[in-house]
């Protein structure tokens, strides 16, 4: 596919870490680092326009009600930590997630322990339907339920709606780390019933790394006490002699200072790309490559940590090669080119899209090699 001109020496099979850019993309950056050379911020309401128009496509993207609700961020930790910082806690109340959890969605919920917030973490490693042993472990003093859409190092897949369903009945807040299933395949927010969705730029979106997308629910986001303040998060942005403010009703309340407008342009180009695609499109591209992985992990007698069942995964699937230090045929097969990610003692694959099946097959070709 010509918008992915990569360096042939290379078979990326890396977007769950940090994609490669489309040439597109590239493309885009380039005339926006050109603009600026040669006008400054002259054309600095086109800039703007692009802003908004990004808020749209990522409202498209999650399905969310209103482009409103979505507020551009530098990451999904800083999103997450608006969220652990801006609920008000009680000693006694808890937390339920997943001991596996990339260390974002980990350590800010246990940075509220020295609140005397409790954090109960379900250990997937021993649990079959992680869903109905998540929801086992709440009870009436659990505040807040987060779960990454997809697991980062198994690539499990979780079922958001019944956690959605049982947090909506109690009043639990609900939030849905998405960065490994935003841009690889569709995401309905309203159907889930997330609180909060939150995910960087730079894995299957395809963008750069420090432009994050969060959603908040407008109940929530009036509840959530804010920690970042300056001239761009106040309704009446850009009357700099007003001496008077508050806080803007939109989701632009959680976005402090100037915009990352390189990162605007840069991901405005990816998520089009995407979504002129068309999310449906794209998945069942990326569930025939997963599907062809697994058939190689398989016929090679590797040992699957993925689970199998196609609902159950997205675009990861991590394996460990019996009798053998994974970690140092992760290096070997990145010093071929073969671009992957050692995660939960396993080699991980993620092809997008537009990878190929005989791209697949040469890595694992390559492995074999190896051994
Ligand atoms: C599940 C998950 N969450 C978050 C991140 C990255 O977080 P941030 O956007 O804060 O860098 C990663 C990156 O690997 C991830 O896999």
């Amino acid at each position: 596919m010509a918008e992915f001109a990569l360096d042939p020496a290379l078979i990326y099979l890396n977007h769950a870490a940090v994609a490669p850019w489309p040439q597109s993309t590239v493309a885009a950056v380039e005339a926006f680092a050109r603009e600026n050379g040669l006008h400054g911020s002259q054309n600095y309401p086109h800039w703007l326009a692009k802003e908004s128009s990004l808020r749209q496509l990522m409202a498209q993207l999650i399905n969310a009600p209103n482009a409103e609700d979505i507020a551009l961020l530098k990451s999904t930790s800083e999103g997450l930590s608006f969220v652990a910082y801006g609920l008000t806690w009680q000693a006694g109340d808890n937390i339920v997630s997943i001991a596996q959890e990339f260390p974002s969605n980990r350590i800010v919920w246990q940075s509220l322990q020295n609140q005397g917030v409790e954090v109960r973490l379900l250990d997937l490693a021993g649990s079959e339907q992680p869903e109905k042993d998540l929801l086992a472990l709440c009870d009436s003093r659990t505040k807040l339920l987060s779960v990454s859409s997809i697991q980062y190092a198994s690539g499990r897949r979780m079922q958001l709606e019944p956690l959605g369903d049982y947090c909506q009945a109690r009043d639990i807040v609900f939030v849905v780390d998405a960065i490994q299933s935003l841009g690889a395949m569709p995401f309905d927010v309203q159907s889930c019933q997330a609180d909060v969705v939150v995910a960087d730029g730079h894995k299957w979106m395809l963008g750069p790394e420090g432009l994050a997308l969060f959603y908040c629910r407008p109940a929530l986001r009036e509840q959530l006490k804010l920690n970042e303040y300056g001239w761009h998060m106040v309704e009446e942005v850009g009357d700099f002699d007003q001496t008077e403010w508050q806080a803007a009703e939109s989701a632009r309340r959680f976005e402090c200072g100037s915009p990352n407008m390189l990162g605007v342009h840069a991901l405005h180009n990816s998520l089009s790309l995407l979504l002129n695609q068309g999310l449906d499109e794209v998945a069942t591209a990326i569930q025939r490559l997963t599907d062809f992985t697994i058939d190689q992990v398989d016929a090679n007698h590797y040992q699957l940590i993925t689970p199998r069942a196609s609902d159950q995964r997205g675009g990861i699937v991590t394996f460990i090669v019996p009798d053998q230090d994974n970690q140092l045929l992760y290096q070997s097969l990145m010093e071929q080119g073969v671009m992957c990610a050692y995660r939960g003692g396993g080699i991980r694959f993620s092809p997008h899209f537009y990878n190929t099946q005989e791209q697949i097959t040469a890595a694992f070709k390559q492995l074999k090699v190896l051994l």
